[in-house]
Formats: structure tokens, sequence, C-alpha cells
């Protein structure tokens, strides 16, 4: 198991806000933005919250209907935050034909919940992609942008004991 990347501070409340409000700054209020704001929001805060709904139709002048649908039209958008730490599983060709582990597979048992869905204690959120950019390091997985690769079953089930202790 290689483990490479330094584990990211996670955001407080208060900064999660002002980040928030500074992604908000990026854009014109033209709603023709609305989505690439709402696809900003997700990317960078991790979901999209009733309170981000209500700043869109303010910012851009739209009721708040017209956003809702906006939003919910497309799948990829969450509406609750994700769990403490969010674990985002390669599914790709490369990190499969590796040998033959099926990653996902082990997480899903392990957790009890499937890709896309978050634990009951709030702890694990888990993510299927389709490449996470390494590789070279199949199977691999990241947890809070962690990297972790050359994983096999029982690294797996080690990583995530790691991050239960760390509650
Ligand atoms: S295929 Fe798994 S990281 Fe690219």
């Amino acid at each position: 198991m290689e483990d490479l990347v330094q584990f990211p501070r996670p955001l407080a409340a208060k900064e999660k806000k002002q980040q928030v409000l500074e992604i908000f700054e990026r854009y014109k209020k033209d709603p023709h933005y609305l989505l690439p704001l709402l696809n900003d929001i997700q990317q960078n805060i991790g979901y999209i919250s009733t309170e981000v709904l209500h700043l869109a139709s303010d910012h851009f002048g739209i009721p708040l209907g017209r956003v809702y649908s906006v939003a919910t039209f497309s799948k990829q958008f969450k509406f609750s935050p994700p769990g403490k730490y969010v674990i985002e599983v390669c599914s790709g060709a490369g990190c499969k034909v590796k040998d033959g582990t099926d990653i996902l597979a082990v997480l899903e048992a392990e957790l009890g919940i499937k890709a896309g869905q978050t634990t009951q204690n709030g702890l694990f959120t888990l993510f299927q992609r389709s490449c996470i950019d390494a590789c070279a390091l199949a199977p691999a997985i990241r947890v809070n942008g962690h990297l972790y690769g050359k994983l096999e079953p029982k690294d797996v089930l080690k990583i995530i004991k790691e991050y239960e202790i760390m509650l």
C-alpha cells in the first residue's frame, strides 16, 4: 500500500461560508451562470445547501423554484453534506484489471452502504469514479483527497479502521 499525499485540513463552518461567498463573487449576476456556479459549489463545498439555493435566487434575481429545478435536474448535485471522510473508489479498467480485486465491493460490504451513500453515523461517503488519475498505483482510492494505491482488501479495511479511530 502506498500513501502519497498529505491529508487536507477540513474546512470549519465559518470558512465554508466564506468560501461559498467567494465563489458567488466570481460569477456575474447573469442567470446563464447559475449552472457553472452550482458546479463550482458542488466541487468545492461538496453539496448544495438550501442556503446556497436562496443565495443563488437572490444573486441572479430569479425565482427560487427555477434555481431548485436547475439544481435537481442534474444528478451530479448532492443536497446534503457528505460524510466527514469522502472515499473515492476508482472502478476504471486500469484499477479493476490489475488483479481482479473489487475494492468498491470490499468497501460497500465493510461500510454497509452503496456508492453515492453516506454511513448513518455521517463518517463516510462513498463515491465511485471512472479514474482518479492514479492508474500507475492501481487499484487506488482517495480519502478526502489523500491517495492510497496498490491496495489489497486487507489494506482497505485497515484504512477504514484508521479513520474510525481518528474520530
Ligand atoms: S483507472 Fe484507476 S486510477 Fe485510473
